[in-house]
């Protein structure tokens, strides 16, 4: 009879058996968190039930075109005080060089001048969470077309779900329904752990992000962000010059396959593109140089042996990941609205929750596209 490598060792078995519980599917004898009830699905009231994610299976949309993209944090580089807009507010640093938390301004007064203004903070912040927003109630149009479409061309994701009509919302949902399909979060992983870029795959990626959530669990499902302006700034001079010379291949079509296997709704609204982008792009405001590979999109750089491409970027890969002293945590709170730059970040969900415990999540990224990446 054969035995598996976790039946022949105690020591996994025990390893095993707490990753089974830290899955929530037993009760946390460690859990802190109120008692209060959590919902693990949205209640037949939820508010915010028009923007749960559908899954249009029958509008395809065609290639993206390119366009020129016109980046408002230029602006803003005019103005005698480019930090005019933050008058008022409360200015907290996440962490020194990176991340920053606002409160006592609201996103939605903020006019064209406020706005480039706000571009070009987030720019050189990387990520910036702002407090106590009404954003949320804003209509559907207005974070659309007055708020998303200020910083670039929207967004419409190939494979996420979206709020009936609104398909440039990239929603993030998880909830505690029992599941038909692959849970969203991979068991057979160590971590949920996925620092990406949003869609490198894109001819044009996109730029200033802004992320809300409806409803959050109530504890846990931070997000992770970690600034690829310092990654690249930690590398050596010699290794910085050497990547300036190479180019990547990202890659969409994993995700479109994930999706066509029948995950995350099944739904693949425009075929799979696969562009090259320069390893070390600049950001055409701030003129800072950032990395931009990541695991989930990028696939091998080009004219480099396989062996060689994959000991480079796997190098890169494991120094964004462990780079603690240039990541931030950005936790959620009613009303927050994150904003950051993909340009020069990275970022993961945390999906340290189990939302039969901690309650759902559900949140909507508005996501314009920017210039393609140059050096
Ligand atoms: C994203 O990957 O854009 C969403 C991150 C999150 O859900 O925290």
């Amino acid at each position: 009879m054969t035995t598996t490598l976790v039946e022949r060792i105690p020591s996994l078995q025990q390893a095993t058996a707490t990753l089974r519980l830290s899955g929530g599917e037993e009760p946390n004898t460690n859990q802190d968190a109120s008692q209060a009830k959590v919902n693990k699905v949205p209640p037949p009231d939820y508010k915010y039930k028009r923007f749960l994610p559908t899954f249009d299976r029958e509008t395809k949309y065609e290639p993206l075109t390119p366009f020129e993209h016109h980046d408002p944090g230029l602006d803003a580089l005019k103005h005698e005080n480019p930090r005019e807009f933050l008058q008022g507010a409360t200015v907290n640093a996440l962490s020194p060089n990176f991340g920053s938390e606002v409160e006592g301004i609201q996103l939605s007064k903020l006019d064209a001048r406020g706005k480039s203004q706000l571009a070009l903070f987030v720019a050189q912040r990387g990520v910036v969470a702002f407090r106590d927003q009404d954003f949320i109630d804003q209509s559907p149009e207005w974070q659309l077309n007055e708020w998303g479409k200020t910083f670039g061309r929207l967004h419409i994701h190939p494979t996420s779900g979206a709020p009936e009509g609104y398909p440039e919302f990239h929603l993030v949902y998880r909830d505690g329904a029992p599941k038909k399909g692959l849970p969203s979060y991979n068991p057979n992983k160590l971590s949920s752990t996925g620092w990406h870029s949003d869609v490198t795959y894109e001819e044009q990626p996109p730029g200033l992000t802004t992320l809300f959530l409806y409803d959050s669990p109530s504890s846990g499902g931070d997000t992770g962000y970690v600034s690829q302006v310092e990654a690249y700034k930690r590398l050596s001079p010699p290794f910085q010059q050497f990547l300036e010379t190479l180019s990547v291949v990202h890659s969409g079509v994993a995700q479109a396959d994930f999706s066509r296997a029948g995950n995350r709704g099944g739904v693949v609204r425009r075929e799979p593109v696969e562009n090259v982008h320069p390893l070390v792009r600049r950001h055409p405001v701030t003129g800072e140089k950032a990395l931009f590979v990541n695991k989930q999109f990028s696939r091998y750089i080009v004219g480099l042996k396989s062996e060689e491409s994959d000991a480079i970027l796997d190098l890169l890969y494991t120094h964004i990941a462990q780079g603690h002293d240039f990541q931030i945590r950005a936790k959620w709170k009613p009303k927050t609205v994150v904003l950051w730059d993909n340009r020069i970040t990275a970022h993961t969900a945390i999906g340290d929750y189990s939302p039969e415990r901690d309650g759902f999540r559900h949140g909507s990224r508005i996501t314009p596209q920017a210039e393609r990446p140059f050096l």
